[in-house]
Protein backbone atom coordinates (compact mmCIF):
# COMPACT_ATOMS: atom_id res chain seq x y z
CA UNK A 1 0.00 0.00 0.00
CA UNK A 2 1.66 3.30 -1.23
CA UNK A 3 -0.77 5.28 -1.62
CA UNK A 4 -2.08 7.85 1.52
CA UNK A 5 -5.64 8.15 2.54
CA UNK A 6 -8.22 9.40 5.01
CA UNK A 7 -11.51 7.09 4.79
CA UNK A 8 -14.74 7.78 6.78
CA UNK A 9 -18.55 6.74 5.87
CA UNK A 10 -20.82 8.10 8.09
CA UNK A 11 -23.79 6.15 6.45
CA UNK A 12 -25.54 4.00 9.16
CA UNK A 13 -26.64 0.72 7.48
CA UNK A 14 -29.79 -1.51 8.49
CA UNK A 15 -29.49 -4.98 6.38
CA UNK A 16 -31.73 -7.56 6.16
CA UNK A 17 -35.31 -8.50 6.02
CA UNK A 18 -37.82 -6.29 8.03
CA UNK A 19 -34.95 -3.67 8.28
CA UNK A 20 -38.21 -0.81 7.54
CA UNK A 21 -39.02 -1.22 10.97
CA UNK A 22 -36.04 0.91 11.96
CA UNK A 23 -36.83 3.54 9.60
CA UNK A 24 -39.25 4.86 12.30
CA UNK A 25 -36.16 5.65 15.06
CA UNK A 26 -34.04 7.66 12.53
CA UNK A 27 -36.82 9.82 11.03
CA UNK A 28 -37.11 10.76 14.77
CA UNK A 29 -34.29 12.40 14.53
CA UNK A 30 -35.14 15.06 12.02
CA UNK A 31 -38.21 17.82 11.60
CA UNK A 32 -41.50 17.37 10.24
CA UNK A 33 -41.21 18.39 7.20
CA UNK A 34 -40.45 15.32 4.96
CA UNK A 35 -40.07 15.19 0.90
CA UNK A 36 -40.50 11.21 -0.17
CA UNK A 37 -38.62 10.63 -3.53
CA UNK A 38 -39.32 7.48 -5.52
CA UNK A 39 -39.44 6.14 -9.12
CA UNK A 40 -41.92 5.80 -11.67
CA UNK A 41 -43.98 3.39 -10.02
CA UNK A 42 -42.62 0.33 -8.91
CA UNK A 43 -42.80 0.70 -5.19
CA UNK A 44 -46.57 1.61 -5.45
CA UNK A 45 -46.49 -2.20 -6.77
CA UNK A 46 -44.72 -4.31 -4.66
CA UNK A 47 -46.17 -2.61 -1.25
CA UNK A 48 -42.83 -0.68 -0.07
CA UNK A 49 -44.90 2.76 -0.73
CA UNK A 50 -47.57 1.40 1.28
CA UNK A 51 -45.04 0.35 4.30
CA UNK A 52 -43.50 3.34 3.93
CA UNK A 53 -46.31 6.19 4.18
CA UNK A 54 -47.88 3.74 7.04
CA UNK A 55 -44.49 4.64 9.21
CA UNK A 56 -44.29 8.45 8.25
CA UNK A 57 -47.49 8.80 9.30
CA UNK A 58 -46.93 7.16 12.50
CA UNK A 59 -43.97 9.46 12.90
CA UNK A 60 -46.63 12.16 12.40
CA UNK A 61 -44.64 13.91 9.47
CA UNK A 62 -45.73 16.07 7.07
CA UNK A 63 -45.00 14.87 3.89
CA UNK A 64 -44.55 15.99 0.30
CA UNK A 65 -43.66 13.97 -2.59
CA UNK A 66 -41.21 13.78 -5.52
CA UNK A 67 -42.46 10.93 -7.89
CA UNK A 68 -41.51 9.43 -11.31
CA UNK A 69 -37.81 10.12 -10.87
CA UNK A 70 -36.65 8.10 -14.12
CA UNK A 71 -33.47 5.98 -14.53
CA UNK A 72 -30.42 8.39 -15.43
CA UNK A 73 -32.27 11.19 -13.51
CA UNK A 74 -32.15 14.53 -15.36
CA UNK A 75 -31.32 17.70 -14.72
CA UNK A 76 -34.65 19.40 -15.72
CA UNK A 77 -36.49 16.79 -12.74
CA UNK A 78 -33.80 18.29 -10.25
CA UNK A 79 -35.32 21.87 -11.06
CA UNK A 80 -38.31 20.09 -10.74
CA UNK A 81 -37.52 18.58 -7.35
CA UNK A 82 -36.43 22.00 -5.64
CA UNK A 83 -39.11 23.83 -6.09
CA UNK A 84 -40.76 21.11 -4.83
CA UNK A 85 -38.28 20.57 -1.63
CA UNK A 86 -38.27 24.45 -1.51
CA UNK A 87 -41.89 25.44 -0.74
CA UNK A 88 -41.85 22.31 1.42
CA UNK A 89 -39.27 23.45 3.53
CA UNK A 90 -37.98 20.65 3.62
CA UNK A 91 -35.92 19.37 6.60
CA UNK A 92 -35.31 15.86 5.37
CA UNK A 93 -34.75 13.80 2.03
CA UNK A 94 -36.65 9.95 1.96
CA UNK A 95 -35.15 8.25 -1.34
CA UNK A 96 -37.15 5.30 -1.53
CA UNK A 97 -35.73 3.27 -5.09
CA UNK A 98 -32.40 2.60 -6.54
CA UNK A 99 -29.66 4.20 -7.71
CA UNK A 100 -31.35 6.91 -9.72
CA UNK A 101 -33.57 8.01 -6.54
CA UNK A 102 -30.92 7.68 -4.58
CA UNK A 103 -28.69 9.84 -6.77
CA UNK A 104 -31.25 12.07 -7.19
CA UNK A 105 -32.42 12.95 -3.68
CA UNK A 106 -27.99 13.92 -3.23
CA UNK A 107 -28.36 16.10 -5.86
CA UNK A 108 -31.32 17.54 -4.42
CA UNK A 109 -29.99 17.93 -0.96
CA UNK A 110 -27.20 20.28 -2.15
CA UNK A 111 -29.35 22.02 -4.63
CA UNK A 112 -32.21 23.11 -2.09
CA UNK A 113 -30.37 25.89 -0.87
CA UNK A 114 -28.05 26.62 -3.25
CA UNK A 115 -28.33 30.54 -5.24
CA UNK A 116 -26.58 29.50 -7.98
CA UNK A 117 -27.24 27.15 -11.29
CA UNK A 118 -26.82 23.29 -9.81
CA UNK A 119 -26.01 22.15 -12.98
CA UNK A 120 -22.88 24.80 -13.17
CA UNK A 121 -21.91 24.42 -9.72
CA UNK A 122 -21.44 20.81 -9.42
CA UNK A 123 -21.17 19.19 -12.49
CA UNK A 124 -20.03 21.48 -14.54
CA UNK A 125 -17.02 23.44 -11.96
CA UNK A 126 -17.17 19.81 -9.78
CA UNK A 127 -17.74 22.75 -6.79
CA UNK A 128 -18.21 21.25 -3.34
CA UNK A 129 -21.34 22.59 -1.57
CA UNK A 130 -21.22 25.92 -0.01
CA UNK A 131 -25.08 26.14 1.41
CA UNK A 132 -26.98 23.62 3.89
CA UNK A 133 -27.24 20.31 2.88
CA UNK A 134 -30.40 18.99 3.71
CA UNK A 135 -30.13 15.95 5.19
CA UNK A 136 -31.32 12.50 3.45
CA UNK A 137 -31.65 8.73 4.00
CA UNK A 138 -32.23 5.48 1.86
CA UNK A 139 -34.39 2.79 1.17
CA UNK A 140 -33.36 0.74 -1.47
CA UNK A 141 -34.92 -1.44 -3.53
CA UNK A 142 -32.60 -1.58 -6.88
CA UNK A 143 -28.89 -3.18 -5.94
CA UNK A 144 -25.44 -1.94 -8.02
CA UNK A 145 -24.60 1.48 -7.92
CA UNK A 146 -23.49 1.80 -4.31
CA UNK A 147 -25.02 5.24 -3.82
CA UNK A 148 -26.86 4.15 -0.86
CA UNK A 149 -23.28 4.33 0.97
CA UNK A 150 -21.37 6.60 -1.08
CA UNK A 151 -21.62 10.33 -1.79
CA UNK A 152 -21.94 10.00 -5.65
CA UNK A 153 -24.93 12.02 -7.99
CA UNK A 154 -24.94 11.13 -11.31
CA UNK A 155 -27.18 13.50 -13.58
CA UNK A 156 -28.21 13.57 -17.32
CA UNK A 157 -28.24 17.16 -19.28
CA UNK A 158 -30.08 15.96 -21.93
CA UNK A 159 -30.20 19.23 -23.56
CA UNK A 160 -26.36 19.52 -23.37
CA UNK A 161 -26.07 15.82 -24.33
CA UNK A 162 -23.66 14.81 -21.42
CA UNK A 163 -24.15 12.72 -18.01
CA UNK A 164 -22.15 13.66 -15.30
CA UNK A 165 -21.76 12.05 -11.78
CA UNK A 166 -20.05 14.04 -9.04
CA UNK A 167 -18.21 11.92 -6.13
CA UNK A 168 -18.96 14.83 -3.35
CA UNK A 169 -15.94 15.18 -1.11
CA UNK A 170 -18.37 16.68 1.89
CA UNK A 171 -19.64 14.10 3.73
CA UNK A 172 -22.99 15.38 4.39
CA UNK A 173 -24.21 14.37 1.53
CA UNK A 174 -24.14 10.95 2.15
CA UNK A 175 -27.20 9.34 3.62
CA UNK A 176 -27.21 9.34 6.85
CA UNK A 177 -29.05 6.34 6.90
CA UNK A 178 -29.72 3.14 4.20
CA UNK A 179 -32.59 0.57 4.85
CA UNK A 180 -30.66 -2.74 3.06
CA UNK A 181 -33.57 -5.32 2.96
CA UNK A 182 -33.09 -7.79 0.12
CA UNK A 183 -36.77 -9.14 -0.12
CA UNK A 184 -37.32 -5.58 -1.55
CA UNK A 185 -35.29 -6.12 -4.67
CA UNK A 186 -36.82 -9.40 -5.23
CA UNK A 187 -39.16 -7.90 -7.54
CA UNK A 188 -36.94 -6.54 -9.99
CA UNK A 189 -37.18 -8.01 -13.42
CA UNK A 190 -34.07 -10.08 -14.70
CA UNK A 191 -32.79 -7.58 -16.83
CA UNK A 192 -32.34 -5.02 -14.46
CA UNK A 193 -30.65 -7.61 -11.76
CA UNK A 194 -28.25 -8.39 -14.14
CA UNK A 195 -27.33 -4.45 -15.33
CA UNK A 196 -26.80 -4.22 -11.17
CA UNK A 197 -24.33 -6.82 -11.37
CA UNK A 198 -22.68 -6.58 -13.83
CA UNK A 199 -22.36 -2.74 -12.24
CA UNK A 200 -21.17 -3.94 -9.16
CA UNK A 201 -18.31 -6.00 -11.09
CA UNK A 202 -17.22 -3.12 -12.61
CA UNK A 203 -17.10 -0.85 -9.64
CA UNK A 204 -15.09 -3.27 -8.49
CA UNK A 205 -12.75 -3.58 -11.67
CA UNK A 206 -12.11 0.10 -12.07
CA UNK A 207 -10.73 0.28 -9.01
CA UNK A 208 -8.53 -2.77 -8.72
CA UNK A 209 -7.20 -2.13 -12.32
CA UNK A 210 -4.59 0.48 -11.39
CA UNK A 211 -1.42 0.57 -9.25
CA UNK A 212 1.25 -1.87 -9.32
CA UNK A 213 1.74 -1.77 -5.30
CA UNK A 214 1.18 -4.65 -3.27
CA UNK A 215 -2.43 -3.33 -2.15
CA UNK A 216 -5.08 -4.33 0.74
CA UNK A 217 -7.95 -2.88 -1.70
CA UNK A 218 -6.84 -5.37 -4.42
CA UNK A 219 -7.56 -8.73 -1.93
CA UNK A 220 -10.43 -6.97 -0.89
CA UNK A 221 -11.51 -6.47 -4.56
CA UNK A 222 -11.19 -10.03 -5.58
CA UNK A 223 -12.33 -11.97 -2.74
CA UNK A 224 -15.81 -9.24 -3.62
CA UNK A 225 -15.81 -9.98 -6.76
CA UNK A 226 -15.55 -13.92 -6.05
CA UNK A 227 -18.70 -13.40 -4.16
CA UNK A 228 -20.20 -12.22 -6.57
CA UNK A 229 -19.19 -14.16 -9.58
CA UNK A 230 -20.73 -16.92 -7.62
CA UNK A 231 -24.12 -15.48 -6.32
CA UNK A 232 -24.95 -14.00 -9.61
CA UNK A 233 -24.82 -17.34 -11.09
CA UNK A 234 -27.31 -18.80 -7.95
CA UNK A 235 -29.49 -15.61 -8.27
CA UNK A 236 -29.37 -15.80 -12.71
CA UNK A 237 -31.13 -18.82 -12.42
CA UNK A 238 -32.98 -19.15 -9.30
CA UNK A 239 -33.92 -14.88 -9.00
CA UNK A 240 -35.81 -15.92 -5.12
CA UNK A 241 -33.14 -17.07 -3.59
CA UNK A 242 -32.62 -14.76 -0.37
CA UNK A 243 -29.21 -15.84 0.47
CA UNK A 244 -27.46 -14.88 -3.13
CA UNK A 245 -29.54 -12.12 -3.71
CA UNK A 246 -28.35 -10.67 -0.11
CA UNK A 247 -24.76 -11.34 -1.00
CA UNK A 248 -25.58 -9.67 -4.04
CA UNK A 249 -26.90 -6.31 -2.21
CA UNK A 250 -23.93 -6.34 0.13
CA UNK A 251 -21.36 -6.71 -2.20
CA UNK A 252 -23.13 -3.52 -4.15
CA UNK A 253 -22.60 -1.47 -0.82
CA UNK A 254 -18.98 -2.86 -0.31
CA UNK A 255 -18.14 -2.72 -3.85
CA UNK A 256 -18.49 1.36 -4.02
CA UNK A 257 -18.62 3.15 -0.70
CA UNK A 258 -14.75 3.91 -0.74
CA UNK A 259 -13.47 1.14 1.00
CA UNK A 260 -11.44 -0.49 -2.11
CA UNK A 261 -10.30 2.95 -2.93
CA UNK A 262 -8.26 3.14 -0.25
CA UNK A 263 -4.96 4.16 -1.39
CA UNK A 264 -5.71 3.09 -4.97
CA UNK A 265 -5.20 5.91 -8.14
CA UNK A 266 -8.26 3.89 -9.61
CA UNK A 267 -9.80 4.17 -13.38
CA UNK A 268 -13.07 4.61 -14.11
CA UNK A 269 -12.64 4.81 -17.83
CA UNK A 270 -15.38 2.41 -18.62
CA UNK A 271 -17.94 4.33 -16.89
CA UNK A 272 -16.89 7.47 -18.58
CA UNK A 273 -17.57 5.31 -22.05
CA UNK A 274 -20.56 3.70 -20.47
CA UNK A 275 -21.94 7.12 -19.59
CA UNK A 276 -21.52 8.67 -22.99
CA UNK A 277 -23.40 5.72 -24.56
CA UNK A 278 -25.87 6.53 -21.66
CA UNK A 279 -26.15 10.32 -22.24
CA UNK A 280 -26.84 9.50 -26.13
CA UNK A 281 -29.41 6.61 -25.54
CA UNK A 282 -30.44 6.48 -21.96
CA UNK A 283 -29.78 3.18 -21.59
CA UNK A 284 -30.12 0.94 -18.54
CA UNK A 285 -26.68 1.68 -17.29
CA UNK A 286 -25.28 -1.50 -15.77
CA UNK A 287 -25.66 -2.83 -19.79
CA UNK A 288 -23.74 0.52 -20.73
CA UNK A 289 -20.76 -0.70 -19.14
CA UNK A 290 -21.42 -4.80 -19.83
CA UNK A 291 -21.70 -3.40 -23.58
CA UNK A 292 -18.05 -1.34 -23.52
CA UNK A 293 -15.55 -3.62 -21.48
CA UNK A 294 -14.49 -6.45 -23.08
CA UNK A 295 -12.86 -3.94 -25.74
CA UNK A 296 -11.65 -1.36 -23.73
CA UNK A 297 -10.06 -4.22 -20.68
CA UNK A 298 -8.41 -5.97 -24.23
CA UNK A 299 -7.27 -2.42 -25.44
CA UNK A 300 -5.46 -1.54 -22.23
CA UNK A 301 -4.30 -5.07 -21.40
CA UNK A 302 -0.89 -4.52 -22.44
CA UNK A 303 -0.40 -1.72 -20.54
CA UNK A 304 -1.19 -2.97 -16.76
CA UNK A 305 -0.29 -6.94 -17.87
CA UNK A 306 0.63 -7.76 -14.64
CA UNK A 307 -2.43 -7.16 -12.96
CA UNK A 308 -4.57 -8.94 -15.46
CA UNK A 309 -2.81 -11.62 -15.67
CA UNK A 310 -2.72 -11.68 -11.42
CA UNK A 311 -7.11 -11.03 -11.73
CA UNK A 312 -6.98 -14.45 -14.56
CA UNK A 313 -5.51 -16.61 -11.20
CA UNK A 314 -7.02 -14.97 -8.50
CA UNK A 315 -10.45 -14.11 -9.86
CA UNK A 316 -11.18 -16.15 -12.53
CA UNK A 317 -8.95 -19.67 -11.58
CA UNK A 318 -6.96 -19.81 -14.38
CA UNK A 319 -4.24 -22.31 -14.77
CA UNK A 320 -1.08 -20.38 -15.23
CA UNK A 321 1.62 -23.58 -16.27
CA UNK A 322 2.93 -23.48 -19.56
CA UNK A 323 1.56 -20.25 -20.81
CA UNK A 324 2.81 -16.54 -21.55
CA UNK A 325 1.32 -13.90 -19.83
CA UNK A 326 -0.82 -12.78 -22.40
CA UNK A 327 -2.14 -16.28 -22.58
CA UNK A 328 -3.17 -16.58 -19.01
CA UNK A 329 -4.61 -12.64 -19.20
CA UNK A 330 -6.57 -13.41 -22.31
CA UNK A 331 -7.84 -16.65 -20.72
CA UNK A 332 -9.03 -14.31 -17.55
CA UNK A 333 -10.97 -12.20 -20.14
CA UNK A 334 -12.30 -14.83 -22.03
CA UNK A 335 -14.24 -16.53 -18.63
CA UNK A 336 -15.04 -13.28 -17.97
CA UNK A 337 -16.97 -12.78 -21.16
CA UNK A 338 -18.45 -16.40 -20.92
CA UNK A 339 -20.18 -15.18 -17.82
CA UNK A 340 -21.46 -11.80 -18.91
CA UNK A 341 -22.95 -13.67 -21.67
CA UNK A 342 -24.23 -16.21 -18.99
CA UNK A 343 -26.02 -13.88 -17.33
CA UNK A 344 -27.67 -12.34 -20.54
CA UNK A 345 -26.03 -8.91 -20.73
CA UNK A 346 -25.99 -6.67 -23.44
CA UNK A 347 -22.79 -7.27 -25.19
CA UNK A 348 -22.67 -3.96 -27.61
CA UNK A 349 -23.77 -0.74 -27.93
CA UNK A 350 -26.11 -1.10 -31.12
CA UNK A 351 -28.23 -3.00 -28.79
CA UNK A 352 -28.44 -0.08 -26.50
CA UNK A 353 -29.22 2.52 -29.80
CA UNK A 354 -25.95 3.67 -30.38
CA UNK A 355 -25.03 3.48 -34.01
CA UNK A 356 -21.99 4.32 -36.10
CA UNK A 357 -22.91 7.80 -36.66
CA UNK A 358 -23.58 8.78 -33.01
CA UNK A 359 -19.59 7.76 -32.49
CA UNK A 360 -18.05 11.57 -32.77
CA UNK A 361 -21.01 12.59 -30.69
CA UNK A 362 -19.71 9.42 -28.06
CA UNK A 363 -16.37 10.21 -27.88
CA UNK A 364 -17.03 13.93 -27.22
CA UNK A 365 -19.17 12.88 -24.36
CA UNK A 366 -16.41 10.91 -22.68
CA UNK A 367 -14.36 12.09 -20.05
CA UNK A 368 -10.80 11.45 -19.86
CA UNK A 369 -9.52 9.56 -16.87
CA UNK A 370 -6.03 9.38 -15.54
CA UNK A 371 -5.49 7.12 -12.82
CA UNK A 372 -5.70 3.50 -15.14
CA UNK A 373 -2.76 1.37 -16.92
CA UNK A 374 -3.39 3.93 -20.23
CA UNK A 375 -5.14 7.17 -20.45
CA UNK A 376 -6.51 7.04 -24.00
CA UNK A 377 -6.56 9.45 -27.29
CA UNK A 378 -9.73 10.34 -28.48
CA UNK A 379 -8.35 8.25 -31.63
CA UNK A 380 -8.61 4.74 -28.99
CA UNK A 381 -11.70 6.49 -27.82
CA UNK A 382 -13.38 6.29 -30.88
CA UNK A 383 -11.79 2.71 -31.53
CA UNK A 384 -13.08 0.81 -28.67
CA UNK A 385 -16.70 2.77 -29.52
CA UNK A 386 -16.24 1.28 -32.99
CA UNK A 387 -15.81 -2.44 -31.65
CA UNK A 388 -18.03 -2.31 -29.05
CA UNK A 389 -21.06 -1.48 -31.84
O1 LIG B 1 -38.70 3.88 -11.39
P1 LIG B 1 -39.24 2.61 -10.85
O2 LIG B 1 -40.65 2.37 -11.21
O3 LIG B 1 -38.99 2.46 -9.38
O4 LIG B 1 -38.47 1.42 -11.60
C1 LIG B 1 -37.07 1.22 -11.48
C2 LIG B 1 -36.31 1.57 -12.76
O5 LIG B 1 -37.11 1.46 -13.89
C3 LIG B 1 -36.83 -0.26 -11.37
N1 LIG B 1 -36.87 -0.76 -10.00
C4 LIG B 1 -36.16 -0.33 -8.94
N2 LIG B 1 -36.43 -1.08 -7.87
C5 LIG B 1 -37.34 -2.01 -8.26
C6 LIG B 1 -37.63 -1.80 -9.61
N3 LIG B 1 -38.51 -2.56 -10.30
C7 LIG B 1 -39.10 -3.55 -9.63
N4 LIG B 1 -38.87 -3.84 -8.33
C8 LIG B 1 -37.98 -3.09 -7.62
N5 LIG B 1 -37.72 -3.41 -6.33
O6 LIG B 1 -35.50 -0.47 -11.86
C9 LIG B 1 -35.25 0.50 -12.86
C10 LIG B 1 -33.84 1.00 -12.70
O7 LIG B 1 -33.71 1.74 -11.52
P2 LIG B 1 -32.47 2.71 -11.33
O8 LIG B 1 -32.57 3.35 -10.01
O9 LIG B 1 -32.36 3.61 -12.52
O10 LIG B 1 -31.23 1.71 -11.40
P3 LIG B 1 -29.81 1.79 -10.76
O11 LIG B 1 -29.88 1.47 -9.32
O12 LIG B 1 -28.95 0.97 -11.61
O13 LIG B 1 -29.37 3.34 -10.88
C11 LIG B 1 -28.83 3.85 -12.06
C12 LIG B 1 -28.35 5.28 -11.89
O14 LIG B 1 -27.31 5.37 -10.90
C13 LIG B 1 -26.15 6.00 -11.48
C14 LIG B 1 -26.28 5.62 -12.93
O15 LIG B 1 -25.49 6.43 -13.77
C15 LIG B 1 -27.76 5.80 -13.18
O16 LIG B 1 -28.09 7.16 -13.40
N6 LIG B 1 -24.93 5.57 -10.77
C16 LIG B 1 -24.69 6.04 -9.53
C17 LIG B 1 -23.51 5.78 -8.86
C18 LIG B 1 -23.21 6.30 -7.51
N7 LIG B 1 -24.08 7.01 -6.86
O17 LIG B 1 -22.12 6.07 -7.01
C19 LIG B 1 -22.45 4.99 -9.46
C20 LIG B 1 -22.90 4.18 -10.61
O18 LIG B 1 -21.76 3.85 -11.37
C21 LIG B 1 -23.91 4.83 -11.48
O19 LIG B 1 -23.28 5.71 -12.39
ZN1 LIG C 1 -21.73 2.11 -12.14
Amino acid sequence: MLGNFSYCNPTKLYFGEGSLKYLKGELAKYGKNVVLVYGGGSIKKNGIYDAVIEILKECGKDVAEIAGVMPNPTLEKLYEGMEIARAHKADFLLAVGGGSVCDYTKALAVSVHCDEDPWEKYYLRFDEPTCEVVPLGCVLTMVGTGSEMNAGAVITNREQKLKIGHVFADESVMPRFSVLDPTYTLTLPHYQMVAGIYDIFNHICEQYFSGTDDNTSDYLAEGLMRSLIHSSRIANKDMQNYEARSNIMWTATWALNTLIACGKDTDWEVHMLGQAVGALTDATHGMTLAAVSLPYYRHIMPYGLEKFVRFAKNVWDVNGEGKTDEEIANEGLAKMEAWMKELGLVMNITELGANEGMLDELVKATLVMEGGYKVLSKEEMREIFRESL
